[in-house]
């Protein structure tokens, strides 16, 4: 299973790409960038990976990324996911990025931009790995802040895919959020947004219905309202669902717990990703590989999956297609 699963051509639509600094990486960026650290070993960051709910993990997020200064710094960090991320058999990657977490510590966007921009070209050229970028919105902000952002970001579009919404959930309903989206449809670009990870399924309703999302990112907690599942599955909405994360920050207790099966059977547009692979313990074929140990899904299920990836990725008509029909190619 682990080499089909290797194989299989794998499109992840989730990452946060501020979530997969590993502590390597933040080791080394520290003492490059003369930062003193909390921690003083790898083991010891890995030590202050226990997370109770998705606020303990977002104040480990958020400390970790202040190594990040240069442009080359925001390079080397998507290029190791990327190496990492292509010997995990992936082909196509959606990264949401955090500006407002670096601005507020005085890196320009250009620099992020920058940086992360000569990642992607070296992972398309190097690696044959196609991504987009999401510009993702603290929801714990002011909506006045996104909206500045995304005016901001007028001169470097050309690299954005889409909007999303991203950081604590819970009393920050996508409503707040109305006019900024309004204004990313206006501007041309797609909207993404978390709902349904901690928050109730009155906030995947407002993402469909106020912010116009293309998809749901978690969207787990549609489960506990029918009519919004039977409307999910009629819209044939694609959710961007990450198992080891909903463990890993206890939106469910253990994998065996999680409602994967369930929306499966339900008709269900699912997908599989990571979130934040350095801080959930696991890629996106790690993601797959829990799935198949969990509730022993067989290979139909996984193409399945991934063929959903490749069919609601950011991605050319011609990117696509090339990929569908590798995935057809293999003989399971
Ligand atoms: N930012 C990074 N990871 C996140 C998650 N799982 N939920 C909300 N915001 C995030
Ligand atoms: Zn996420």
């Amino acid at each position: 299973m682990y080499n089909q699963l290797l194989r299989l051509p794998k499109a992840e639509l989730h990452l946060h790409i501020e979530g997969t600094l590993t502590p390597e990486r933040m080791m080394s960026l520290a003492e490059r960038n003369g930062m003193p650290l909390r921690y003083t070993s790898v083991d010891d960051i890995y030590a202050a990976y226990e997370f109770t709910d998705l606020q303990s993990f977002l104040d480990v997020y958020f400390q970790g990324m202040q190594v990040l200064k240069t442009a080359q710094d925001f390079e080397d960090l998507a290029m190791d996911y990327f190496e990492l991320a292509h010997s995990e058999g992936v082909v196509h990657i959606e990264l949401h990025v955090d500006p407002q977490a670096h601005l507020a510590r005085g890196i320009a966007l250009e620099t992020v931009i920058e940086g992360l921009n000569r990642a992607r070209s070296r992972a398309q050229r190097e690696l044959d790995l196609s991504s987009a970028m999401i510009l993702a919105f603290l929801r714990d902000r002011p909506a006045e802040e996104a909206a500045e952002l995304l005016e901001s970001t007028i001169p470097y579009l050309e690299h954005f895919a889409a909007v999303g919404l991203d950081s604590a959930e819970l009393g920050h309903p996508p409503s707040k959020f109305r006019q900024v989206f309004a204004r990313a449809a206006e501007l041309g670009l797609a909207r993404v947004a978390h709902a349904g990870e901690e928050g109730p399924p009155a906030y995947i309703y407002e993402a469909l219905d106020i912010l116009d999302v293309e998809r749901i990112d978690h969207g787990v907690r549609c489960m506990e309202d029918p009519a919004l599942v039977e409307r999910l599955r009629d819209e044939r909405r694609v959710l961007t669902v990450c198992p080891l994360s909903n463990v890993r920050l206890k939106v469910v207790e253990r994998m065996e717990d999680h409602p994967l099966p369930a929306m499966l059977d339900a008709g269900l547009m699912l997908t599989l990703n990571s979130d934040d692979p350095s801080y959930f313990g696991g890629g996106l074929l790690d993601n797959y590989l829990a799935c198949h140990q969990a509730f022993g899904w067989d290979m139909v299920v996984f193409k399945k999956l991934a063929r959903n990836a490749l069919n609601a990725a950011f991605m050319s008509e011609a990117r696509r297609e090339a990929l569908l029909a590798r995935m057809d190619a293999l003989s399971v």
